[in-house]
């Protein structure tokens, strides 16, 4: 007993010494789960609520221009909201300014949030034109006096998402930025770094070697966490192997954030678990009626609910059709990253369950990428109140005719990258195009 209570107090007397930005790191690196990335029309209540669900602890929400912000723009207002329970929430900001960025950090604080990261990966013209996201990238030690500035005047620990480098693979300099950003007195709570150029765009694999190296760089200054790639439990596993925690460097770990949530929102209980959840059609079905009903219930259960919420559930569905089950067994040997290699996971899908053709005819239309598809099952789920009248709804779209009729991607949808996201799918459904960093 009094073993246990001089154990108890050297915790406490730690934590107290603790600062607020290595507590904050410390409670997101020691999460067994990733952390979930940060997702402009994809990240935000509704859908976090889903991942926390499915084992997310610390989550990331939508870019938050700041400028807009603290001109009060209600969009971005509405990106800084959670529920209570989320207590472990990054708000994701962009901006160039000092002032401008801790006067978004003060909102976000009085948002509830936990932490705020810096954006500087987003490869859009609609930010780099502003010298925001990925332009950051371009100068070392400005970067570094803007995050110093930030850390110091924000109330909430800072955190960075960077990129390689804002351009080619020649001109490479995450290292530089990890060694500026490790030079200053007020540092940033843990640093995530994309592995992939801002002009890699999802054309090329992330390299996890570059995490490994930038974790080793930043010492025992911050955390590094890597970001790339992770499709699976096991992907996870080999990244780590590729990206160790450093030996000899007691305060460093290797965590990673986690975008392939959007297409598998249990991803993070496959991690903690270690093992592959592989849903049959109607558990997943299970799943996404639950996000739409979370939808629902956050824009209200009318027609002005629904047209609001239109902007984002079928865009998740841009996401969900991509699923496989990809158990270890078959696919763990696989070189490339599952996520890269789209073609070749169908391929070797045929050969264990069949061709596509033979399947059940709702795992079909699950599988189906046509825009229209993701449409109509988002439509039969928000006209449900339960899951068995959701997996009875969708199943009756599982017709021979609709299914020869969207077996085929459309125009808006098609992949660029054999299973990554298309980016022209956010044009057509009313978005202006995701910004994806
Ligand atoms: C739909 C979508 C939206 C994204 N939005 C953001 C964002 O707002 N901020 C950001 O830093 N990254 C954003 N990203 C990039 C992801 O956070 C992540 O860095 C990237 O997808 C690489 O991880 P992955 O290989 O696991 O997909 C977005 C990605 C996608 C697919």
């Amino acid at each position: 007993m009094r073993n246990a209570l001089l154990a108890l107090s050297c915790c406490i007397k730690a934590a107290a010494a603790m600062s607020p930005r290595e507590a904050l790191a410390k409670r997101v690196v020691a999460s067994p789960a990733p952390v979930l990335a940060p997702l402009t029309r994809a990240g935000t209540a509704p859908f976090r609520a889903l991942c926390r669900r499915h084992g997310a602890d610390a989550t990331m929400g939508e870019m938050i221009f700041a400028r807009q912000l603290c001109k009060g723009d209600r969009r971005e207002q509405a990106r800084l909201r959670r529920p209570e329970a989320e207590t472990l929430f990054g708000a994701q900001i962009a901006t160039n300014q000092i002032s401008e960025g801790v006067a978004a950090c003060v909102l976000a604080e009085e948002a509830g949030a936990a932490w705020v990261d810096l954006n500087c990966g987003c490869p859009i013209y609609e930010a780099t034109r502003r010298g925001l996201g990925s332009a950051l990238l371009r100068k070392p030690a400005k970067l570094a006096r803007l995050v110093g500035g930030l850390v110091e005047g924000s109330p909430l620990p800072v955190s960075v998402k960077i990129r390689l480098s804002p351009a080619g693979n020649k001109d490479v300099n995450a290292l530089e930025h990890i060694e500026a950003l490790a030079a200053l007195d007020h540092k940033p709570a843990f640093v995530t770094l994309h592995a992939r150029t801002a002009t890699q765009r999802y054309g090329r694999a992330a390299t996890w070697e570059d995490v490994e190296a930038c974790a080793r760089k930043a010492g025992e200054n911050f955390p590094v966490l890597g970001n790339g790639d992770v499709l699976t439990h096991f992907e996870a596993r080999r990244k780590r192997a590729v990206a160790p925690t450093a030996a000899g460097l007691m305060h460093i770990t290797h965590w990673w954030i986690c975008a392939q949530a959007l297409i598998n929102p249990w991803l993070f209980d496959d991690i903690r678990n270690e093992k592959s959840w592989l849903p049959t059609a109607a558990e997943r079905l299970e799943v996404y009626y639950s996000l739409v009903a979370g939808y629902r219930d956050t824009f209200g259960d009318d027609e002005r609910g629904r047209k609001t919420a239109w902007y984002f559930v079928p865009f998740h569905f841009n996401f969900f059709h991509r699923w496989r089950p990809l158990s270890e067994e078959h696919f763990g040997a696989f070189e490339i990253p599952l996520i890269q290699n789209g073609r070749a996971v169908d391929a070797a899908l045929e050969e264990i369950e069949g061709p596509r053709a033979a399947l059940a005819p709702l795992e079909q239309l699950l599988r189906c990428a046509h825009a229209d598809a993701g449409e109509a099952i988002a439509d039969a789920l928000w006209s449900s109140y339960s899951v068995a009248d959701a997996v009875a709804a969708v199943t009756r779209l599982a017709t021979p005719e609709h299914l020869a009729a969207w077996e085929q991607p459309d125009a808006e949808t098609r992949d660029e990258d054999e299973g990554h996201s298309s980016s022209s799918a956010g044009k057509k459904r009313g978005g202006g195009g995701r910004r994806n960093s």
